[in-house]
């Protein structure tokens, strides 16, 4: 695709999160708060399945693995010793003439002269550093000492933490946290819609082990994490792996990937892997003087571990699904005629809606009572959408724009009035290739169910 065709598709994206109900901008009806979305009745749907399956892959289907929830608020004393207070920065300068702030690494350039991309205005500030995290005020009093910080990463709740989880779980190396969770950066620029945000969720797994098994729980937790993205229906061709160069990496980080996905605006991450080394605990250890280790009861030996962390961003990951869920495609309308159909190609795993029900005639009193039936019989296994609005091809089309799928239609031949055989079956409407087969209504739950887990 052009550059343009690339935005004319962001374009359409954004207009379908909008119109379906997927994200909306935040106090929009307040002209919109800067680099802040709400997640609609659809978006909240696909974002938890999301989170629900990492935590089921990462923490309830290993026994290596506990889960915490950590707190927001954050004592000062841990973003001081974990190097966010003093280096968590981004160069900002200020153009005098617009007084817009930006990035001294944004800048527009002319002719060798720096300019603002706003105005023009080539009176710029010195690049200074500017801490991206948001500061808060703890209780009523003004004193310096109450202030907070609205956490940067929901990793160092892990590191602070890493005595008291080891101690109620009882597990030996290598062993890991996981968290998800609400995270803050005051971008300077926040864009390309829900991809850089102000506020967001991590999905974080700090794995902690020996020293000497770093690097290969690196490769390890790499491939891991690549399986994932493929199994919630991210195609492997828009994946990319970045080795991050040792001048780009942390200075503590002895190997980082990134995970990447080819965006319509580019190709950007949706995952660090990085074995951090025993950087996190030690600068914990040394600033609070607690001891942070571990005792290996076989080898005798108390050491502090190191740590592997495959961070993903839940925002980033939920705009990748749908980017990658984006086609078009032609169907015939009510008359036979190709018409272009949106379709959303989630996978049945991630989808919001697993399966749609329609009575074929809203006004039909037995078709209707049936697909009440049907729907009651589904939902304890799965989210389902009742719908009799309209003629069946436009509530089809309904349904394939939002990526519902399974349609289950109650026609006349399930109240048996085309054949005794016929009596209680539906059909079942695959989304992708619009083929229907019959099937018997108590087959449903478990023929579905066994797509969507
Ligand atoms: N914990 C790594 C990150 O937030 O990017």
């Amino acid at each position: 695709m052009t550059g343009k065709e690339n935005a004319q598709q962001m374009e359409k994206i954004v207009s379908l999160c909008k119109r379906r109900g997927f994200i909306f901008q935040s106090s929009e009806i307040y002209g919109g708060l800067n680099g802040v979305w709400d997640y609609g009745p659809l978006g909240v749907e696909l974002k938890n399945n999301l989170k629900q399956y990492w935590w089921q892959v990462i923490v309830r289907d290993r026994d290596d693995v506990v889960g915490l929830d950590g707190a927001i608020l954050t004592h000062p004393a841990v973003l001081k010793a974990s190097g966010h207070v003093d280096t968590f920065t981004d160069p900002m300068v200020d153009c005098r003439t617009c007084k817009a702030r930006l990035r001294a690494d944004q800048l527009a350039e002319k002719n060798a002269v720096k300019q603002c991309p706003n105005c023009g205005g080539k009176d710029l500030t010195e690049a200074r550093p500017f801490n991206l995290m948001f500061q808060t005020q703890m209780g009523a009093s003004a004193d310096p000492a109450s202030i907070a910080y609205l956490r940067p990463e929901t990793a160092q709740s892990i590191f602070v933490q890493f005595k008291n989880v080891l101690d109620v779980s009882r597990k030996k190396l290598p062993f890991g946290i996981a968290q998800i969770g609400k995270a803050f950066r005051n971008e300077i620029n926040p864009r390309n819609f829900t991809f850089r945000s102000r506020e967001f969720e991590q999905m974080e797994l700090e794995y902690f082990c020996r020293p000497e098994q770093g690097m290969d729980l690196l490769a390890y937790w790499l491939k891991e994490r690549i399986k994932f993205y493929e199994e919630i229906g991210i195609s492997r061709k828009r994946l990319h792996i970045l080795d991050v160069p040792e001048k780009e990496r942390a200075f503590y980080s002895k190997g980082t990937f990134d995970i990447e996905y080819e965006f319509p605006f580019g190709r950007q991450e949706l995952e660090g892997v990085a074995y951090r080394t025993d950087y996190d605990l030690q600068q914990h250890i040394k600033a609070s003087g607690k001891p942070l280790d571990y005792f290996d009861e076989e080898t005798k030996e108390r050491f502090v571990p190191h740590v592997v962390e495959p961070s993903a961003g839940v925002d980033r990951t939920v705009l990748a699904l749908i980017c990658d869920a984006y086609d078009e495609d032609t169907a015939p309308d009510e008359k036979g005629k190709m018409e272009t159909r949106v379709v959303m190609r989630f996978h049945p795993r991630m989808a919001p809606i697993k399966c749609a029900i329609f009575p074929l005639l809203r006004n039909k009193e037995a078709l209707v009572a049936k697909a009440r039936e049907v729907q009651a019989l589904l939902r304890p296994h799965m989210n389902v959408f009742y719908d009799e609005g309209g003629a069946i091809g436009r509530r089809y089309r309904r349904q394939d724009e939002i990526g519902t799928p399974f349609g289950v239609t109650i026609d006349f031949e399930t109240l048996g009035e085309k054949g005794e055989e016929l009596r209680d079956t539906v059909t079942l409407r695959d989304r992708d290739s619009m083929k229907q087969e019959r099937v018997t209504i108590k087959d449903l739950p478990q023929l579905i169910s066994s797509k969507i887990r």
